[in-house]
C-alpha cells in the first residue's frame, strides 16, 4: 500500500512575470503563479538571494508556505474540498475510511482498496504495552492534551522503521500506524486520567464506534455502541480531518522539513492544536456558553467581544480564512439537532443560548463587517457534550481526526523534500540591540530593557510589576475566555 501523491511542478503554474521596483531603483522580475483555483501568487523565492531583501508577514496572512493538492478552501464562498470533493458530500454520504483514504491516496477508494485499507487501519490499533506505562507517570489532573503530546512523541521510540523517511513504504506505514493508534492513545489518556480501567480496541467495530467503546465501556459489563451517536462522531471526525495550512498542520510540515521522526512531527502538531485560538476553541465555546448562562446576558457578551480593551472574544466565531459561514458549521449544526433529538434532550439551555447568540451576532454590523461567522467549533462542543465526551477531551478528539490530515500533509511534504530538500526557516526583522560591550556583573544595574539606561531602578521595578499584573490578567482571560 504505497502511493505517492500527484506532483504538480510549480514552474508549470507560472504564466507571466511581475516586475518589482525597489527604492534604490533596482528592478526584479518575479514569476506570477496562478493555482488550480485561479488564485494568484507572487513567487518571491529569488528575491532575497538576488537583492538581499526579505518580505515581512507575521502570521503569514499573505504568504503561501507550500503547494498542495490535498485541501482547498474558498473562504469567501464558504467552500471546503478534500481532493476536489465537497466536505458536505463526504460527511453526509461517505464514511471515515473514505475520507481518510482520499486524503492520503488522492482518490476515493474502490471497494477492494477500501477493504485493504480497513484491514491495515484495524489490525494495528493496539499500542506497545510498555507505552501504557507512560500514562502512569502523569499527575492525576494532567490535561489529556498534555498527555497526548507526550505519548504520541514517545511513539517515535516504538516504531523504529519510521526514521527511514527516504523510503516510501516506511512513510506510508508511519501514516497508517498513526491513524490506527491515535484513538487508542486518546481513549487511554481519558481512562487513566480518571483512574478507570483501560478498554482495549475491539476490531469488529468501525473506527468511530471503536473509539466510543474504548471511551465508555466497562470490563465488567456489556456495552453497545449507539449507532446514531457513532455516526455523529464519524461526521465530526470527517469534518475536522484537514484544513489546509492551519497552525498545527504548518507546525507538522515545519517539524518534518528538518527530516524529524514523523511521530514527533505529529506530536508537535498536537501541541499547536491545543491553544484556544485553534483546536481548543470548541472547549472554550462551551465554557463561554456556560459562563453566559442565560439568553439575557448575550448583549453583555457581545459588548465585551466588541470592546477592544477587553481580551474577551466570542469563541467559535471568526476564522482566518472563512469570511462567511464555515461549511463545516452547517453540517455540525444539523448533527447537533439530530443528536439532541435522538437523545431526547429537549430545551438544552446551552443550545438555546448558542442559537440566540448565532442569530444576534450574524445580524450585528460589528460581526458582519468583519466577516465573523460561526465556525465548526461553535456547534461541535454541544454535540460532544451530548455524546458524553468530557470537556478536556474535546481537543483530543479534534487531534484524533486531524491526524488524517496531518499525515497526508506530512507525506506530501516528505515526498517534496525527497525531490527538493528545503528546511522551513523563516527570516525575522531584528529590532533589538546591535553589538555592545559585555558588562561585568559588578557594573550592572536593573533597567527597563528597551530604554537602555534611561529608566531608574525604581521605575523599572514598578513597570515590571505592572507588566506582570497585566500579563497575568491577560492569561486568565485568554485561557478560559470566560464571561465573568
Ligand atoms: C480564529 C481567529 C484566531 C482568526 O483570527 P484572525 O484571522 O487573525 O483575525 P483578527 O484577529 O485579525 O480579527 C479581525 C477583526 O475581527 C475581530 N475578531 C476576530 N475574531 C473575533 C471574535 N471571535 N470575537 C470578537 N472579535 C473578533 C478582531 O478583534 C479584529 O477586529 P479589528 O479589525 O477591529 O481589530 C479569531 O477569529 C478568533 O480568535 N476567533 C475565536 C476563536 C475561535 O473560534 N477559533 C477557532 C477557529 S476554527
Amino acid at each position: 500500500m504505497v502511493q505517492e501523491t500527484k506532483h504538480v511542478g510549480i514552474e508549470s503554474l507560472s504564466t507571466e512575470n511581475a516586475t518589482l521596483k525597489l527604492p534604490n531603483g533596482q528592478k526584479i522580475d518575479l514569476p506570477f503563479l496562478t493555482d488550480a483555483a485561479n488564485n494568484q501568487f507572487l513567487d518571491i523565492r529569488k528575491l532575497q538571494p538576488s537583492t538581499g531583501i526579505c518580505t515581512y508577514d507575521p502570521g503569514y496572512t499573505s504568504t503561501g508556505s507550500c503547494s498542495s493538492t490535498i485541501t482547498y478552501i474558498d473562504g469567501k464562498e464558504g467552500v471546503l474540498l478534500y481532493r476536489g470533493y465537497n466536505i458536505e458530500d463526504l460527511a453526509e454520504q461517505g464514511d471515515f475510511l473514505d475520507s481518510a483514504y482520499l486524503l492520503l491516496m488522492n482518490e476515493l477508494p474502490t471497494a477492494e482498496q477500501k477493504a485493504t485499507f480497513e484491514q491495515e487501519i484495524t489490525m494495528h490499533t493496539l499500542v506497545h504495552e510498555q507505552l501504557i506505562h507512560f500514562y502512569k507517570g502523569f499527575k492525576h489532573d494532567a490535561h489529556p492534551m498534555a498527555i497526548m503530546t507526550g505519548v504520541v512523541g514517545a511513539l517515535s521510540a516504538f516504531e523504529p522503521y519510521a526514521a527511514d523517511i527516504a523510503d516510501p513504504a516506511s512513510r506510508m506505514r508511519s501514516c497508517l500506524r498513526m491513524i490506527s493508534r491515535m484513538p487508542t492513545l486518546a481513549a487511554i489518556a481519558y481512562r487513566t486520567s480518571r483512574g478507570y480501567p483501560i478498554i482495549y480496541p475491539r476490531n469488529d467495530l468501525d473506527y468511530a464506534s471503536r473509539f466510543l467503546h474504548m471511551m465508555f465501556a466497562w470490563p465488567t459489563q456489556k456495552y453497545d455502541v449507539d449507532p446514531v451517536l457513532a455516526r455523529a462522531l464519524e461526521k465530526i471526525l470527517i469534518l475536522h480531518m484537514d484544513h489546509e495550512q492551519n497552525a498545527s498542520t504548518s507546525t507538522v510540515r515545519t517539524a518534518g522539513s528538518s527530516q524529524a521522526n514523523p511521530f514527533a512531527c505529529i506530536a508537535s502538531g498536537i501541541a499547536a492544536l491545543w491553544g484556544p485560538a485553534h483546536g481548543g476553541a470548541n472547549e472554550a465555546v462551551l465554557r463561554m456558553l456556560e459562563d453566559i448562562g442565560s439568553k439575557d446576558r448575550i448583549p453583555e457578551a457581545l459588548a465585551r467581544a466588541k470592546d477592544k480593551k477587553d481580551p474577551f472574544r466570542l469563541m467559535g466565531f471568526g476564522h482566518r480564512v472563512y469570511k462567511t459561514f464555515d461549511p463545516r458549521a452547517k453540517v455540525m449544526r444539523k448533527v447537533c439537532h439530530e443528536v439532541l433529538e435522538h437523545l431526547q434532550i429537549k430545551d438544552d439551555a446551552l443550545l438555546d443560548i448558542a442559537m440566540e447568540l448565532e442569530n444576534v451576532a450574524t445580524h450585528d454590523p460589528y460581526f458582519v463587517q468583519r466577516g465573523l461567522y460561526p465556525n465548526v467549533d461553535f456547534y461541535s462542543g454541544i454535540v460532544l457534550r451530548a455524546l458524553g465526551v468530557p470537556l478536556d477531551m474535546f481537543t483530543v478528539l479534534f487531534a484524533v481526526s486531524r491526524t488524517c490530515g496531518w499525515v497526508a500533509q506530512w507525506k506530501e511534504m516528505a515526498e517534496e523534500q525527497q525531490r527538493t530538500p528545503k528546511i522551513s526557516r523563516p527570516r525575522q526583522m531584528y529590532t533589538g540591540y546591535m553589538l555592545r560591550p559585555y558588562v561585568p556583573l559588578g557594573d550592572r544595574y536593573a533597567k527597563d530593557h528597551d530604554e537602555a539606561g534611561t529608566v531608574s531602578n525604581q521605575d523599572a521595578a514598578a513597570a515590571r510589576f505592572a507588566n506582570s499584573m497585566a500579563l497575568e490578567s491577560r492569561q486568565v482571560s485568554c485561557n478560559a475566555a470566560r464571561m465573568v
